[in-house]
């Protein structure tokens, strides 16, 4: 039996990367999805292909999720075309590089709208379409940045995640009495275009300290994203979930 079955998933920037791998699973598990997307839409749309012939519906809409009109047009649109929002999985996230001395302002002011701001204005704009149904999960994700810091890239990305992540505990604070879960996953080393840079040494390095010896696939990261978002989980709100082949092992 498919888990979600009669449900709708709103995943934003699912056109490729994680966000792909979460948008095709909660679709192999029977529910409406909807394809978010900033800029690639032949990406978005081939994503939308696929879901139907799996036999779930899907649309692709366009949207940048930093900014609060059209995230407010992209929740707008779900519930008129599914009259229903059970499930929002914040994914769109950018990653930036460089010494604290690099980061302009513009960096700085980018990394916070699209990773902070950007789950924000979609928990705002679902929030009170999830209470009238006395049912939503909502399922951030983080990052290992925003648990141990960043390493080899920009400052302002953990702290931007550690933000996120602080909105997750509110959140799932409040609204648990209104039958909303809130939760989030924080992968680590999950072969996307985000890890592009990642040469083959790096890779192969980085192999070595995890413990089950390979990176990860968005389909490690749809798993956990997939378990937070079924029913099974109804008592787990508030938690963030490393998802990194034990990379990182933390209470
Ligand atoms: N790949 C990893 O190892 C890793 C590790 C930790 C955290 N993450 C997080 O996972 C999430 C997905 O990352 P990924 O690896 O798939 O990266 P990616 O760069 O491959 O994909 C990012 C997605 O976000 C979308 N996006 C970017 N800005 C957007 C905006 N303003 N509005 C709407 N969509 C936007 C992109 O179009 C793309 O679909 C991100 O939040 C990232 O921070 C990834």
């Amino acid at each position: 039996m498919q888990r979600l079955s009669g449900k709708t998933a709103i995943v934003t920037g699912s056109s490729y990367g994680i966000g792909r791998g979460v948008a095709m699973l909660l679709a192999e598990e029977g529910a409406n999805v909807v394809v978010n997307y900033s800029k690639s839409e032949e990406r978005a749309q081939s994503a939308v292909s696929e879901i139907k012939e799996q036999g779930s519906e899907a649309l692709a809409v366009k949207a940048d999720v930093s900014q609060s009109d059209e995230v407010r047009k992209l929740i707008n649109v779900c519930v008129e075309r599914f009259g229903r929002l059970d499930i929002l999985v914040n994914n769109a996230g950018i990653l930036p590089f460089g010494s604290i001395e690099e980061i302009t302002d513009e960096i700085l002011d980018r990394v916070f709208r699209v990773n902070f701001y950007g789950t924000f204005y979609c928990c705002r704009e679902a929030v009170p379409v999830m209470k009238k149904q006395r049912y939503g999960k909502i399922v951030n994700i983080s990052s290992i940045a925003a648990k141990r810091g960043d390493n080899t890239t920009a400052a302002c990305y953990g702290s931007s995640k550690g933000a996120q992540s602080v909105l997750t505990k509110s959140l799932a604070r409040q609204l648990g009495p209104f039958g909303i879960n809130v939760n989030a996953v924080a992968p680590h080393a999950i072969i996307t275009p985000m890890i592009d840079y990642w040469d083959q040494k790096k890779r192969d390095e980085m192999k070595e300290r995890i413990p089950v010896r390979r990176l990860g696939t968005p389909r490690d990261v749809a798993v956990a994203v997939l378990f937070l978002v079924s029913d099974e989980a109804d008592f787990i709100t508030g938690q963030i979930i490393n998802v990194n082949g034990g990379y990182l092992m933390d209470s």
